[in-house]
């Protein structure tokens, strides 16, 4: 069969979600689950855009090994060297380059002609050249591109030597069908396209990403560009998780297949959402808690009769396991370590002695400690957030429809000076917020605030998560615990602490 490439953007468009930030640690700790998750291309990053960017596609690119590691760059000079900085010890370095080439971002955005910008394609693709055989082109914006002008300049940058042609649907307006006869078009009318690989890159403006994505792969393309969760941009991309079984469990349509070992996937969904604080919505595809879930009577009975009556694919081969009793309070610190490695982390020992600490704490409260449980330890430990603050206590009084929830809240600064504040709000967790704002004295505004069980049982631990906003920037927090009031103070401070940082 043949083969479909998977180009991973959850570090690069994916960050580019809202409030989606990551720590450099963190993308490097998803980087290696992404390689283990079998994907083809890692786009690191883009390393001109910020300091950390570029550390985070060096660190990378330096860490990780298996896949190719690509960083973007504009058609600049700047960036093409940038971003060359940043790769130049991977074992395979991509560069990937971009310009706008529909009429309505040349001419508002960059303010230049269709010339003009096929030249600037030409000199920044054969200046890549000079840095790497591997180099990605793409036209941004290419579904509301002239036909003419995108054939043109994609045949112009294949003689200069381009390796990966990517058509982006940049703003998610591409409908299936039109945009898998755009791929066809492509196949037919542009002159050396046999000798590179056609890639697609989908907006979920209209929710279409994974089906325009899919009609693009029907009609010939052979490398899909996608991020975990579906997150990115706007919308967001097309989900990796979507597309892969998609094209795994309809073989007998695509005849196809991807290097992808589909049983990590749950497990890098919950990474992902754990990092940028972007939960996934319950009836999500493939990775929601419901989508595995068989509520109706009439599919319960056939679930139990024979599993294929109302299942296309199984649990199990998104790596989805019944939740299991794995570790108790009793358990040493032998077991908590192997079970992590079973799981892929590998902490070092100052980590995992911290993590084993956590452990501890939460065992104490919680009969059973399950993986999600692990997870959300092990995530914990791996944020490597300047802690300018620390939770030592925090208190509510709340109640009844009369009763002013009144919270109070002592951190513990850098110095190691215990500082508290109590404070009135509209409820406990804006009383929270209040207390903790005066105490670090920054404005902080909340903007959105979820709980979640991490696991099921009365004894669950809760994950709060919530984004603050400052200035024009949001900033996610997250935090875990047995009591939901201390998982949002956590979560406050962990936010504030980023945004401090
Ligand atoms: O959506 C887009 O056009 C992009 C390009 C940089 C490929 O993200
Ligand atoms: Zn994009």
């Amino acid at each position: 069969m043949e083969k479909i490439f998977i180009f991973d953007t959850t570090l690069r468009d994916g960050e580019q979600s809202p409030g989606a930030s990551m720590e450099i640690r963190q993308k490097v700790e998803i980087a290696k689950q992404l390689a283990k998750l079998g994907v083809d291309v890692i786009e690191a990053g883009f390393p001109m855009t910020s300091e950390g960017d570029f550390e985070a596609v060096r660190s990378i690119a330096r860490e990780v090994n298996g896949p190719i590691i690509c960083g973007l760059a504009r058609a600049v000079s700047s960036d093409i060297e940038r971003a060359w900085e940043a790769l130049k010890d991977a074992a395979r370095p991509r560069i990937h380059t971009f310009i706008s080439t529909s009429d309505i971002q040349i001419k508002h955005q960059l303010k230049k002609t269709q010339e003009e910008v096929i030249q600037i394609a030409k000199d920044m693709v054969s200046k890549a050249k000079e840095y790497t055989a591997d180099v990605e082109f793409s036209p941004m914006d290419a579904t509301r591109t002239d036909p003419e002008f995108l054939y043109k300049i994609l045949e112009t940058v294949i003689e200069v030597g381009a390796t990966t042609l990517n058509i982006p649907d940049t703003v998610g307006y591409a409908i299936p069908e039109e945009f898998g006869r755009l791929i066809a078009n492509i196949k037919k009318n542009v002159r050396g396209i046999d000798t590179v690989v056609i890639s697609v890159h989908c907006h979920n403006d209209l929710g279409l990403s994974t089906a325009n994505s899919l009609a693009a792969v029907a009609n010939g393309c052979r490398q899909v560009e996608c991020t975990i969760n579906g997150i990115g941009e706007r919308a967001g991309n097309a989900a990796l998780e979507e597309v892969v079984m998609a094209i795994n469990t309809r073989k007998d349509l695509f005849g196809i297949t991807c290097g992808i070992d589909t049983t990590q996937i749950y497990k890098i969904s919950r990474l992902v959402s754990r990092a940028t604080g972007m939960i996934v919505q319950p009836n999500k595809a493939i990775v929601g808690v419901n989508a595995f879930a068989h509520e109706s009577g009439i599919h319960q009975d056939g679930m139990l009769k024979e599993k294929t009556t109302f299942e296309i694919m199984t649990p199990e081969s998104i790596g989805l396991k019944e939740s299991r009793l794995v570790l108790g309070k009793l358990s040493g610190r032998h077991a908590f370590k192997s079970r992590l490695q079973e799981m892929g982390y590998e902490l070092n020992d100052e980590e995992l002695n911290r993590a084993f600490v956590i452990f501890k704490k939460m065992a104490d409260k919680k009969r059973e400690i399950t993986d999600s449980d692990l997870e959300a330890i092990v995530s914990d430990e791996l944020q490597t957030i300047k802690e300018t603050y620390q939770l030592e206590k925090v208190q509510i009084i709340c109640g009844t429809p009369g009763i002013t929830p009144v919270a109070t809240v002592s951190l513990k600064n850098q110095k190691g000076e215990i500082i508290e504040n109590t404070a009135s709000g509209d409820g406990p967790i804006d009383a929270i917020g209040k207390a903790i704002e005066t105490i670090i004295n920054i404005p902080l505004r909340l903007v959105d605030f979820s709980v979640q069980a991490v696991d099921g049982g009365k004894d669950a631990a809760g994950e709060v998560n919530i984004h603050l906003e400052s200035g024009k920037r949001l900033f996610s927090g997250r935090g875990t615990d047995t009591d939901i009031v201390v998982a949002s103070a956590k979560a406050f401070v962990h936010a504030a602490n980023k945004m401090m940082g």
